[in-house]
């Protein structure tokens, strides 16, 4: 789909600053497994990584407890076997149901004006705020085309074989926000920016103290230069 209605939803983790909410993050994890995970894998999602900073952060406890709800299938055995920390998340179960390891990189919300990609420039690339409004964005509207059901998406800008999955109050959260629709939907396109970039929160803070780092260099330098050439000028 393209050329669909993408709402420029606000998150924790925009800006040169922001950072992950642990909190929105695990009622993601928590739809996730609920809803999505019915159909779509995460299969380059290691279930150790719950338990890292600036993620879900589960306790190790409740990460080992987490990943042996899962069955995967281990090559080494030539058979299914209950899931342990180190290992991955399933592919996907449902056929023609993409991995969302990565989607939240793999779309865009905004674009243009005119292809010159300001509305990136201010916005950002938007890839959570596409899967939120994916997830919104349906109309109602079905269609059978080729003997499989289509459903009307605007976000998706058209006609997707994905049905529409939620609903207000189809999950309770632990911390107590209200289920919405559009929460829920939030929380788990959050969640989906987190594996898709699970470094986010180190990479914006590496990039500024590199950014601080070559401040003060430029400073010095300049002065550096100044007294060098003193004599001569
Ligand atoms: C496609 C997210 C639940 C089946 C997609 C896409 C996203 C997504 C982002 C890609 C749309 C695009 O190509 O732009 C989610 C999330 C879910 C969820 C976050 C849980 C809240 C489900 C469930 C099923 C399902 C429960 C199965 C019953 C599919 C299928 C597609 C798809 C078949 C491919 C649609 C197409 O390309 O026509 N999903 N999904 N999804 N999803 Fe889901």
């Amino acid at each position: 789909g393209s050329g669909g209605h993408v709402t420029d939803y606000d998150f924790s983790f925009e800006g040169p600053f922001g950072t992950y909410d642990r909190n929105q993050l695990q009622r993601g994890l928590q739809v996730f497994t609920e809803v999505c995970a019915a159909c779509h894998g995460l299969e380059h999602v290691a279930f150790r990584t719950l338990a890292d900073p600036n993620g879900p952060e589960l306790p190790e406890d409740q990460m080992r407890a987490y990943a042996e709800q899962f069955e995967i299938w281990d090559p080494a055995i030539m058979d299914y076997r209950t899931a342990a920390s180190p290992d991955h998340y399933p592919g996907s179960q449902f056929t023609g149901a993409p991995d969302l390891s990565l989607m939240a990189k793999a779309r865009v919300g905004f674009s243009g004006p005119y292809g010159l990609g300001i509305n990136q420039l201010i916005n950002g690339i938007g890839g959570p705020e596409y899967i939120a409004s994916f997830l919104t964005g349906f109309t109602g509207e079905e269609d059978v085309q080729a003997g499989t059901l289509f459903y009307e998406n605007e976000a998706f800008g058209g006609w997707v074989s994905m049905a529409p999955v939620l609903f207000d109050d189809m999950v309770e959260f632990a911390d107590g926000t209200p289920a919405t629709e559009e929460q829920v939907a939030k929380d788990v396109a959050a969640f989906l920016m987190w594996t898709a970039e699970p470094k986010l929160v180190e990479r914006k803070r590496a990039g500024f103290i590199g950014v601080l780092f070559l401040s003060v260099l430029t400073v010095l330098l300049y002065l550096a230069n100044k007294q060098l050439w003193a004599p001569i000028k």
